[in-house]
Parts: C-alpha cells; sequence; structure tokens
C-alpha cells in the first residue's frame, strides 16, 4: 500500500485503496511500555526502526475470515497507531474477557508481565505453602503479581520498592512485610528484620547490588528465580560482584534465569487462571495509564526511573 494512500484513509475515513486478499486492517488502542525494550533495543534495533513494543488493538477492516471487525487482540508490532497484518502472531483477548475489565489489562496482569510472574513462581521458585517468599521491584507489573499469587499459595510476602507511595499500596494489596529500599539504612539488616530465619524463594526482578545482598538472607536449598536485571538496563560499563558463588555453595542454592516465552504453549491456562483471580477480585491491579501516542517516550522514561505504580500503559 502506498502510504499516502493510507493517510488519505485515515483522514478522510474512506478508503482509498483495497486491503488485499486474507490482510487486516488494526487500530492500536493500548501500547505497553516495558523495561525490556532498554536491553532489547541496544541489542537488536538500528537506527531509523521503528521501536519495539506490543500494543492492545482493534481489527478496523477484516479480509481474513479467521478475524472478524470489531475484536480485540494483543500484538508485537512496535510503536505504530496502526498496522497491517496476515493475522500471524496475532493472539485474540480471551473470550472469556469481561466487557467491564479494561482491555489494556491484556498487557499487564492478564499478558506477559503476569505469565511471567506465574510461571517463575511456579515453575522455578517452586514455591510452597508456608514458605517465604522475597520479591524487588514488588509494586511493578510483574513484582506485584509475584507478591499476591504467592500470598494466594499460602506463602508469607515480603516485597520492596522505591517510594513510600508504593510501600502503602503493597500492604493494601496484602504483602506481610514491605520497605522502600532507598531509604532503609542497611538492606542487610531488614531483610533479616521481616523474616529472622531468611527466604526460601526469592523472584529477582532487579539484579545487581540488591540480588548480592539478598542472596545472603537465603535459607539452605533456597530458590532464586532470576526474572530481570533492571539496575543493570541502563549502565554503559558493567557492574561488577560481590560475587556469589560462596553463599551458593554453603546454602546449596539453587538459581535459574528464564523467559517467560519457555511456557508459550502454557499461555491460555496461565492468562486464564489470571484472569479469574482478578475477576474474582483475589489478585489487585494498578495501572498508570498516559494518554497519547506522542507520550510514548515520556513513558517509557518515567517507567525507566521508577515513577510509575504497577502497569505503564499508554492510550493512544
Ligand atoms: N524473564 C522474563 O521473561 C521477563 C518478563 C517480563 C519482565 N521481566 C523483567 O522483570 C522486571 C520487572 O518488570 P515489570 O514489567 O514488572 O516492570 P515495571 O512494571 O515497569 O516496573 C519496573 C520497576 O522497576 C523498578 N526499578 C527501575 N529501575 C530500578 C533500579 N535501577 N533498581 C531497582 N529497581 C528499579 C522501579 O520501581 P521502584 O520504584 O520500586 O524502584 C520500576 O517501577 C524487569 O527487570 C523486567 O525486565 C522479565
Amino acid at each position: 500500500m502506498q502510504k499516502t494512500q493510507f493517510f488519505s484513509w485515515l483522514v478522510s475515513g474512506r478508503p482509498s485503496f483495497h486491503l488485499p486478499a486474507l490482510k487486516l486492517l488494526l487500530e492500536s488502542m493500548f501500547l505497553s511500555v516495558d523495561p525490556y525494550m532498554r536491553p532489547y533495543s541496544q541489542r537488536i534495533m538500528k537506527e531509523g526502526d521503528i521501536m519495539i513494543g506490543t500494543q492492545v488493538a482493534r481489527i478496523v477492516e477484516s479480509k481474513n475470515p479467521a478475524f472478524t471487525v470489531g475484536a480485540f487482540v494483543v500484538a508485537d508490532r512496535g510503536w505504530r497507531t496502526h498496522f497491517i497484518s496476515d493475522g500471524k502472531g496475532l493472539q485474540l483477548l480471551l473470550s472469556s474477557w469481561p466487557e467491564s475489565l479494561p482491555k489494556s489489562l491484556a498487557l499487564g496482569t492478564v499478558g506477559m508481565p503476569g505469565l511471567t510472574a506465574y510461571f517463575g513462581l511456579l515453575e522455578v521458585c517452586k514455591m510452597k505453602p508456608g514458605e517465604t517468599v522475597l520479591v524487588n521491584a514488588a509494586a511493578g507489573t510483574v513484582g506485584s503479581v509475584v507478591g499476591q499469587l504467592a500470598k494466594i499459595g499460602g506463602c508469607k510476602v515480603v516485597g520492596c520498592a522505591g517510594s513510600d507511595d508504593k510501600v502503602a499500596y503493597l500492604k493494601k494489596i496484602g504483602f506481610d512485610e514491605v520497605f522502600n529500599y532507598k531509604t532503609v539504612k542497611s538492606l542487610d539488616e531488614v531483610l533479616h528484620k521481616a523474616s529472622p530465619d531468611g527466604y526460601d524463594c526469592f523472584f529477582d526482578n532487579v539484579g545487581g547490588e540488591f540480588a548480592s545482598v539478598a542472596i545472603n538472607q537465603m535459607k539452605k536449598y533456597g530458590r532464586i528465580a532470576v526474572c530481570g536485571a533492571i539496575s543493570q538496563y541502563n549502565d554503559s560499563v558493567p557492574q561488577k560482584g560481590p560475587y556469589m558463588q560462596m553463599p551458593m555453595i554453603y546454602k546449596e542454592l539453587q538459581m535459574e534465569g528464564f523467559l517467560v516465552t519457555r511456557w508459550n504453549s502454557r499461555r491460555e491456562e496461565g492468562l486464564q487462571a489470571l484472569l479469574k483471580w482478578v475477576v474474582e477480585g483475589k489478585v489487585k491491579c494498578h495501572e498508570q495509564v498516559t494518554e497519547g501516542f506522542e507520550n510514548m517516550p515520556m513513558a517509557f522514561i518515567g517507567m525507566l526511573k521508577g515513577e510509575t505504580l504497577g502497569k505503564a500503559v499508554v492510550k493512544v
């Protein structure tokens, strides 16, 4: 399609081109802002590329019988307001999605970040009832789901975040012990006080210094899910130790990195479980919605600076 034809269609509202057979025209409704965009864009993008990212999009026109006009999908077509697709890789929202539930949650709690919490906790941490779970960046999208799922699973939950407002929010949604890691005098002491017997599971979203302190507070045979390393995403020079081998050996710890895509074949199972908990009110969600496609960079920078509580999304 010619660019000029496409824009004249958008402006006039009248198609001046023919959508080819089996193709769809989609309109982005919500765009996601995620930490992975920082390291991945540095690694896989070159100047002039369209910024990577996912959206909830509405089908505006369809020449593909598998997709009906008006349906909503999750797509990974980057920072675009409109796009044409052959349908490959588009994921329809669950058919049981309630009309009253914001569709933007398909980018957060009932989407990729929620699945990260679900599989990371169940399959990597292998949490069991009665255990103590530690999670950092706890007021973020992944962290807030981790804490709430661990409570549903019968665990004690300790979390930390970078502002007093975030700490208050985490208490409100049921975390047992919470602290502001930016204002504590000694991370070691506060972690010990929150759970004097140590931690069975550590869901690490942050890495760096926090992780190297927390590892010393693990119980014997503890499990560490290495989910993210957001404290290092902006580094131009890699951070150096302290190194983790000694506590790993003496406490016989298991530490496993993972990508949520490992469980793509179980995506439906995870989303159904998350949707059920959200609808029942057992998992609470907080979104920070920025209005306007032109504000994507501002929303992205704000998220990296820790200014967002819960999921950062942009309403196009
Ligand atoms: N392995 C996977 O498949 C997978 C999938 C999704 C996400 N992740 C990772 O999981 C982590 C959380 O993702 P998310 O979607 O929950 O992010 P999010 O909702 O955007 O939350 C990010 C939070 O991280 C905290 N943060 C930012 N810079 C930090 C720093 N230098 N040190 C400590 N904390 C910092 C900030 O909160 P504070 O105010 O509390 O500092 C910020 O609000 C990220 O590391 C992400 O890359 C991994």
